[in-house]
């Protein structure tokens, strides 16, 4: 019997108030004794998230912040599909290969697509780095070699790296920032890598400013020093965001992917630029030999045998129902549309952000240059009496998520700021922002000295 029912049925009306959650609160610390009215409970709740604040505001995240209606429509119909029930959804099974066909292609898979799809890059990046891990054993193992002190090389990266070093045992030869060099360059790598290097993993759009590490340099680096000594050292690239965008805003663009023989694996997350909605990432392998069979478990499927590598077992099938609609529903001329928008947009506010008195700008929002958002920072020479973590906090009080932060290295000091444009922000909203960007800064510069003080640096900055 519903609760509502149950009520109904003591002789009472179903009125929000019997339930006593308007004027007692939801239970907080104890599992509650009775049910409760669930469109009272729906309403309260609904409330209560409003506190949430609004994502089409939070320019932080790198994640979609608006659906189709149909992609609404979608996951609907698959809000009770398990992904991991292959036989029992064959036909979920089959889009998903078909996803991963399609990435192959967009990613210049030379052989059979291989790959799978994940909650979103930090799975799909510890799949990767474990692949990685495993060939590397294994070479070494055949080589009479000792297998006890893997190590990777990368730049500034997001913390799903982190984990995986910590996770799997991996020493993290993480090559900081300096002035001036943001990026992670061909002669760091040469400078950090040797036998005990399962991979060298460069960002198509790192986390910290948007701006893309050269991959094909990387690749070239790494060429010539197998040339000179034999050591054979892999790329795995981190498109987290990248993936999505530089297909198709910047198709010439130096190759990054399956063209450089070196790079043997790609992660992408389906729910930033691949414009799905939350919970789908992408790992692909450049052909089935790199990807060790003893880390695929099989499973039947319709009488046959389907392949799976994923960390967790159930998970939701709807976002790569969703995805695979993105897909075809856009195709390459629409990705191109909305992202091309995107960079104009971000190019905008750069424009705008970068002629106030004092703000330096680090990346533009260029589409040669990485994905579509705007790093800033406070000139040095500025002497500023606030810093752009009380703009931020400034900012929030309009409702705008706009994250301050610090670099790595020797930029651990310095504070950045950035947006991250996406498909929702449009110029309208940005004029919004910049008006209250100008507005926030004129109070600042204004304020009484001792008045208020410098914030904290804090809040999320999805680093
Ligand atoms: C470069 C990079 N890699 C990995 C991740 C983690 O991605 P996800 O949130 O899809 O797990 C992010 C998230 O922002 C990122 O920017």
């Amino acid at each position: 019997m519903t609760p509502r029912r149950a009520a109904a049925g003591n002789g009472q009306a179903s009125r929000p108030w019997i339930d006593g959650l308007i004027t007692s609160g939801l239970p907080r610390d104890h599992f509650p004794a009775e049910g409760a009215d669930p469109d009272t409970v729906c309403d309260v709740l609904t409330e209560e998230l409003l506190l949430d604040g609004n994502s089409k505001q939070n320019l932080a995240t790198f994640c979609q912040t608006w659906e189709s209606p149909q992609v609404h429509r979608l996951m609907d119909l698959a809000i009770d599909k398990n992904l991991i029930d292959k036989d029992e959804y064959p036909q979920t099974t089959e889009i998903e290969q078909r996803c991963i066909a399609l990435l192959a292609d967009l990613w210049h898979a030379p052989g059979q697509p291989t790959g799978c799809s994940t909650v979103g890059s930090s799975e799909a990046a510890m799949l990767g780095g474990m692949a990685a891990k495993w060939r590397w054993r294994a070479r070494q193992k055949a080589a009479g070699k000792p297998t006890d002190q893997p190590n990777m090389v990368c730049g500034s990266v997001q913390i799903c790296w982190k984990k995986f070093a910590r996770y799997w045992d991996i020493e993290m030869r993480e090559v900081e920032m300096k002035p001036g060099r943001l990026c992670l360059e061909p002669e760091d790598v040469l400078a950090q890598v040797d036998d005990n290097t399962i991979f060298v993993v460069p960002t198509l759009g790192v986390t910290y400013h948007g701006l893309y590490e050269d991959v094909a340099g990387i690749a070239a680096a790494l060429d010539g020093l197998q040339q000179k000594t034999g050591l054979d050292v892999p790329i795995h690239v981190d498109a987290a965001s990248g993936g999505f965008v530089a297909p198709f805003t910047d198709p010439d663009h130096a190759a990054w992917d399956f063209r450089l023989p070196r790079v043997k694996s790609i992660n992408a997350s389906g729910h930033k630029f691949g414009l799905a909605p939350l919970g789908v990432g992408w790992v692909l392998w450049r052909e089935p030999a790199d990807l060790p069979d003893d880390l695929v478990f099989h499973v039947s499927y319709l009488g046959g045998d389907m392949p799976t590598f994923q960390i967790n077992f159930s998970r939701p099938a709807g976002q790569v129902i969703a995805q695979y609609f993105d897909f075809v529903r856009l195709g390459r001329a629409g990705y191109t549309t909305i992202h091309e928008e995107s960079h104009a947009v971000a190019r905008w506010c750069a424009g705008e952000i970068g002629g106030l008195d004092g703000f330096e700008i680090v990346h533009d929002g260029d589409p040669k240059r990485g994905i579509p958002t705007v790093v800033w920072t406070l000139d040095e020479g500025a002497a500023k009496p606030y810093t752009l973590y009380d703009l931020a906090d400034r900012l929030r009080m309009r409702g705008w998520q706009v994250p301050a932060y610090p670099f790595t290295g020797e930029l651990a000091g310095n504070a950045f700021q950035r947006i991250l444009v996406k498909r929702d922000f449009n110029r309208e909203m940005a004029d919004l922002l910049l008006r209250d960007i100008r507005q926030a800064v004129a109070y600042l510069e204004a304020r009484p000295a001792g008045q208020g003080g410098a914030a904290a640096q804090g809040g999320y900055s999805h680093l």
